[in-house]
């Protein structure tokens, strides 16, 4: 039996058929284009994803029985605007999780509407990027559109629609809305009403793992499927890369250093960040989970290395920066190259070097950035520490963590061992992985869990670079409150 699971990422679709043993047999990605039409803004057909898709799964399933393939799971970049019409065509541009233009609607839900309410309601807070703030841009800036809108869905949703005819979405993926009642699972009406839409705008809501439909017989046929293949609701991608790491139940922690830089804190329960820094959100496994998110982690060294630098090699680059300069760099660089989220909440920082000198290399400049993305996720684990959060260790995933660096920096930044588990392939996996507890192959998502992911490497922190590294993460600290007021002026 297979299972395919699809992580539908900012930069391209990465599709994987995974056998029932776990095994990743099948791997294919296809990229689409990701456009920034002003300063801040970040868009994307969703049609685009469609043919990416419809591109994608026959490749990946050629040589394999088709009856053979079981079902099929998503783990989807968060938060992004679909909206579909009455006769559910796209209506504008997909709006994407790091696009920054609603700075004023952010703060009307957080000052006007007020912080207090929006916890009640939904157990968070605004932040530009979330879906509802991004509706009341479009009320104001495109009312003609607007009234147009028939369904209101997220990014992964729109494929699942594509596939089933169902409009559904999950509980992780709908915690990003800031439309959902994370702590009883349903809609909020109050959000609904200061939103403008209604119930029957938004998609079903479902367990990451129920069944959501199966294959429409066109797209059956597209793919070289069976119309039987089941579809689940699938996960947001962190979820769903959590699940895919095994962190799932009590007490785990994964962290992702892909475009965006996530510490996603699993729990059983239910519990929220008095000053909502961290989001309260649902998870895949049918718990909770605390996350803090940067809106740029791995995207800073991929823009430092191919734009700046004209140098793809990263490993070359990385292999100059000498072992026993580690916690002794004297150049800081903030990752804020698209204003961030966790937990500064700031439209308007930006990404910038300080400290250079005459003797400045472009080693230390490149570690710098390795650094400054390390000491921004710190941020949010100081944040989860001070809520009285227990993270011995962490698990770790995404692009980033590829770099054996990175993981030496990020594991002394933070003081803790990292795992790596054996298949670490992100959103997708966990999406393949909520595909077979669809499927009745596991009772549970921790079930699944439990027989599938295993760990297989661990970077252990050192004691003195860790002390050297607290020193440089309490001067990284002092950067950005001293440049706040004038990132205002600059932009
Ligand atoms: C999470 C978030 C990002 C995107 C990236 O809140 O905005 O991690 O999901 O795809």
């Amino acid at each position: 039996m297979y299972y395919i699971g699809i992580d539908l990422g900012t930069s391209a679709v990465k599709l994987l058929l995974v056998d029932e043993a776990g095994r990743v047999t099948g791997e294919v990605t296809k990229e689409y284009p990701l456009s920034f039409p002003h300063p801040g803004w970040s868009e994307q057909r969703p049609e685009d994803w469609w043919n990416a898709v419809l591109a994608g799964v026959p490749e990946l399933i050629s040589g394999v029985d088709a009856k053979e393939v079981r079902g099929i799971g998503l783990g989807g970049q968060m938060h992004g605007l679909v909206a579909l019409d009455d006769r559910d065509n796209v209506i504008r541009p997909a709006i994407l999780w790091n696009d920054g233009r609603t700075a004023k609607e952010t703060d009307y839900l957080n000052e006007v509407v007020g912080r207090e309410k929006l916890s009640r309601y939904t157990a968070n807070i605004a932040f530009a990027g979330f879906t509802a703030p991004k509706l009341l841009w479009m009320r104001t800036n495109e009312p003609e559109s607007f009234k147009k809108i028939a369904k209101i869905m997220l990014p992964k949703d729109y494929l699942v629609y594509k596939m089933t005819g169902v409009h559904a979405t999950d509980y992780s993926d709908a915690s990003g809305m800031l439309l959902l009642d994370v702590q009883h699972k349903r809609w909020s009406k109050e959000m609904l009403d200061i939103c403008g839409v209604t119930e029957a705008q938004l998609p079903e809501l479902h367990e990451s793992w129920e069944c959501v439909g199966s294959l429409k017989p066109e797209v059956a046929a597209a793919f070289g499927l069976s119309p039987s293949v089941k579809v689940c609701a699938g996960a947001g991608d962190n979820a769903a890369a959590a699940v895919g790491t095994g962190t799932v139940g009590a007490g785990g922690c994964n962290i992702s250093l892909g475009t965006s830089g996530t510490v996603f804190i699993s729990s059983d329960k239910f519990g929220v960040d008095p000053h909502n820094a961290l989001h309260s959100f649902a998870h895949a496994d049918g718990g909770y989970h605390l996350m803090g998110c940067m809106l740029s982690a791995a995207s800073c060294n991929k823009w430092w290395m191919d734009e700046v630098s004209g140098d793809t090699d990263y490993a070359s680059e990385q292999a100059k920066i000498a072992p026993d300069r580690l916690g002794r760099n004297h150049v800081y660089f903030l990752p804020y190259l698209m204003g961030e989220r966790s937990p500064i909440n700031d439209t308007n920082a930006r990404g910038t070097f300080t400290g250079l000198t005459m003797d400045t290399t472009h080693a230390d400049m490149t570690q710098a950035v390795l650094e400054g993305v390390a000491f921004a996720i710190r941020d949010s684990f100081e944040v989860a520490k001070s809520l009285g959060v227990e993270i011995p260790r962490s698990n770790i995933c995404g692009g980033g963590a590829k770099s054996p660096l990175w993981r030496k920096i990020l594991a002394n930044v933070l003081g803790i061992p990292l795992d790596m588990v054996t298949t670490e392939q992100g959103p997708g996996y966990g999406g393949a992985i909520l595909a077979m507890v669809a499927d009745g192959r596991y009772p549970t998502v921790q079930a699944a869990c439990d027989a599938l992911v295993t760990v297989a490497s661990t970077t252990q922190p050192a004691p003195e670079l860790t002390r050297l590294y607290d020193e440089r993460y309490q001067q990284f600290k002092s950067i950005y409150p001293g440049l706040k007021p004038i990132f205002p002026k600059i932009v």
